[in-house]
């Protein structure tokens, strides 16, 4: 069976992994996030940069972890979008010296199909139709998932500004908590009343499209309570508050969405999927659907090199042509 080295550097981890028939051998990872903290948010240039300096040494410890050695290797997969342009380019530079040097086919790798394929690694192969929401700080998307190395993915629908990642960051800074907000307010929120405030479900009304978010407003929404209270502010009820509008709106469209498309299975992917209440309301939710969940280990969620080589993987065994040296990265493309 093939050995597949996957590359993945779309936004602020630069990650590496070594996959042969679904079995992940071992990865490796580096992160700019510290570097990001004290701008809120991550700054492509200095990803990019970071990515630079990263994906050698990663290559070689995911290579190392995996016990295997650069000859071994069959093909290389790596991230072609979507992302941030420059650190895309990085990956891609990498991924293309690789395999010119290995003499090994090269394949792009769509980033979102890679944090649906991770779940392969860990719990076998995927329906033949299942819907996936990807919650992280750069998406917030449900996706209607076919073959992975055959299908074309189905965008059902995509956040219209923030990323439900991004709007945890947001709601974070705001409250005086540090970036990455998403954990925190997981901790804090855990001390709060999620009833405490009644803050709005954007984008659920019946003339709203079925699957798409917005999270700026609710972000909004948040800061305007936030400025009219008076006295000491409940920080753990605000932050209960407001992931639960979260956990409720992602949960009851990708319900519908599994509903309305006949899949019988549900992946949830992405640093998001990581957060505790957005877990329970969809193991609840799903449970009184008769729905399967399926979600990676935390570890596996977030942006990493295994889920681009789990895909490369998939492709491979499917026998689906290899992309060439012009291969360009393609920061928003759906590919
Ligand atoms: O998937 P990821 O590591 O990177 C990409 O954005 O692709 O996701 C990072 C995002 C951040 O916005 C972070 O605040 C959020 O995921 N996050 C969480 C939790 N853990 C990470 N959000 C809510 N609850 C969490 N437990
Ligand atoms: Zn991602």
């Amino acid at each position: 069976m093939p050995l597949i080295l996957g590359i993945e550097t779309s936004c602020d981890e630069t990650g590496a992994g070594l996959v042969r028939d679904g079995v992940l051998l071992g990865d490796a990872l580096a992160s700019s996030v510290d570097e990001h903290a004290r701008f809120g948010g991550v700054v492509p240039e200095i990803a990019a940069r970071a990515h630079l300096e990263a994906v050698r040494p990663i290559v070689q410890r995911a290579v190392d972890a995996a016990g295997v050695r650069f000859a071994d290797i069959d093909a290389v997969a790596v991230t072609a979008g979507p992302g941030l342009a420059t650190a895309v380019q990085v990956g891609l530079a990498a991924g293309k010296a690789y395999a010119l040097a290995l003499g090994v086919p090269l394949y792009g790798v769509h980033h979102l199909a890679g944090h649906a394929a991770v779940d392969v690694l860990e719990h076998g192969p995927l329906p033949a139709r299942c819907v996936a929401l990807i919650v992280s700080g750069g998406h917030t998307s449900i996706l209607l998932l076919g073959d992975l190395a055959r299908d074309p993915i189905v965008h059902l629908g995509d956040t219209v500004d923030d990323a439900a990642g991004e709007a945890f960051d947001k709601v974070a800074r705001l409250l005086g908590l540090p970036y990455p907000g998403g954990p925190v307010i997981d901790r804090i929120a855990r001390d709060g009343d999620p009833a405490a405030i009644d803050f709005p479900r954007p984008m659920t009304g019946p003339k709203d499209p079925p699957y798409g978010f917005s999270f700026s407003g609710l972000k909004t929404a948040v800061a305007r309570w936030v400025e009219r209270h008076e006295g000491p502010l409940p920080v753990a009820d605000v932050a209960a508050s407001f992931q639960e509008a979260v956990a409720d709106t992602l949960t009851r469209k990708a319900l519908r969405a599994c509903a309305e498309h006949g899949a019988d299975t549900l992946l949830m992917v992405g640093g998001v999927a990581a957060n505790s209440r957005v877990r329970a309301l969809a193991e609840e939710r799903c449970r009184a659907a008769g729905v399967t969940l399926r979600v990676p280990s935390i570890r596996l969620c977030t942006d990493n090199g295994a889920m681009i080589a789990a895909v490369g993987d998939l492709v491979v065994r499917a026998g689906a042509p290899a992309a060439d040296l012009s291969l360009g990265a393609q920061p928003s493309a759906v590919l």
